[in-house]
């Protein structure tokens, strides 16, 4: 690397040693942020440096980014920030809506209307301000195929946008696996500064997982790689300020009105995320939202429908 750009690159700015910062230049690194989204670990299994370097490199970085450290003013402020559901029965059950800067889980059943919501969400974002909206893009990681342009199209034109637009401002990726999946987050937190989104939207989370790790033996694996996953994702929600909704599939028990939460990634993701929301089917297109887990919001349920312009009121 020239001289003159070693000095121009934002890593110059940790004081480190030139070969030090070739390494982590060479290994990817880009800027002191993209550092912070990295354990020690990572970090040292990339450039092949020392934990002891790593450790100083990173208490460098979090002294020049003072990330994580802010007034508890302003994380009045940012917590305030919500966006519409576009049904009022859920906004009245969410305080106004999904939150920035925190993970929103909704878990459920099959067909409950996890990826319609999350659908929803991507269009309800870029309403303006006065309307409920952040007027941001949104982020779409899609694991399951499920997202649907023509669904994108109705609900965008129920909330008067124009489909197109709207479309055009949803950055979408379709994963097919694990791997893939946890490269699309490591990426995620630069397409969001990239491209000024909203919200990050991760549907489904959990299904790659249960595919590829089955079976008791490869519980822990699975589990630990979730937890990675949803600490990257918490990171890039209170980094980047942004809403980060994340779906999870979870199944039935028969015999008992208890969902069987444990079945995937449970309780791991239920330390991590701030606000846990299930999702129940009722009658016909009717279904049934609760707060399972919030520290910040009081345990309840209300109704929603799913129509061809979207989720609304019953
Ligand atoms: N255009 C539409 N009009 C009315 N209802 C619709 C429309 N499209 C989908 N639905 C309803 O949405 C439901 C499916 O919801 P969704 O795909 O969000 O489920 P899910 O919770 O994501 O399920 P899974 O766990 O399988 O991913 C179906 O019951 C379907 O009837
Ligand atoms: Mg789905």
């Amino acid at each position: 690397m020239e001289e003159a750009a070693l000095q121009e690159h934002e890593l110059s700015l940790l004081g480190l040693k030139r070969r030090i910062i070739e390494k982590l230049v060479r290994a990817g690194f880009a800027t002191v942020e993209d550092l912070l989204y990295h354990s020690s670990r990572e970090i040292m299994d990339r450039t092949g440096l020392p934990k002891k370097v790593v450790d100083d490199i990173l208490s460098r970085a979090a002294v020049i980014a003072d990330s994580g450290f802010k007034s508890a003013y302003e994380m009045l402020i940012t917590e305030k920030m919500k966006i519409t559901t576009g049904c009022k029965n859920l906004d009245k059950l969410l305080r106004g809506g999904i939150e920035v800067g925190n993970i929103t889980e909704v878990f459920g059943e099959h067909g409950s209307g996890k990826s319609q919501f999350a659908m929803q969400l991507s269009v309800m974002v870029q309403l303006p301000p006065k309307d409920g909206g952040l007027g941001k893009k949104a982020i779409y990681i899609d694991t399951e195929g499920s997202f649907s342009s023509s669904r994108i199209g109705a609900i965008a034109k129920f909330r008067g946008l124009d489909p197109n637009i709207v479309l055009s401002r949803i950055i979408y990726k379709r994963v097919a696996g694990v791997f893939e999946l946890l490269y699309s987050i490591r990426k995620a937190a630069k397409l969001v500064r990239d491209h000024d989104a909203g919200i990050l939207i991760v549907d489904s989370l959990t299904a790659p997982f249960r595919l590829e790790y089955q079976g008791l033996a490869a519980l822990a694996e699975r589990q630990q790689k979730i937890e990675g996953a949803l600490m990257k994702l918490a990171r890039i929600a209170s980094y980047e300020e942004i809403a980060v909704l994340i779906t999870n599939q979870v199944v039935e028990s028969p015999g008992t009105k208890k969902t069987n939460i444990g079945s995937v990634g449970g309780h791991v993701i239920a330390h991590v995320s701030n606000l846990r929301i299930l999702f129940r089917k009722g009658v016909g297109n009717k279904r049934i939202a609760m707060i399972e887990d919030s520290s910040f919001i009081p345990l309840g349920e209300t109704i929603f429908v799913i129509k061809d312009r979207g989720i609304t009121d019953p």
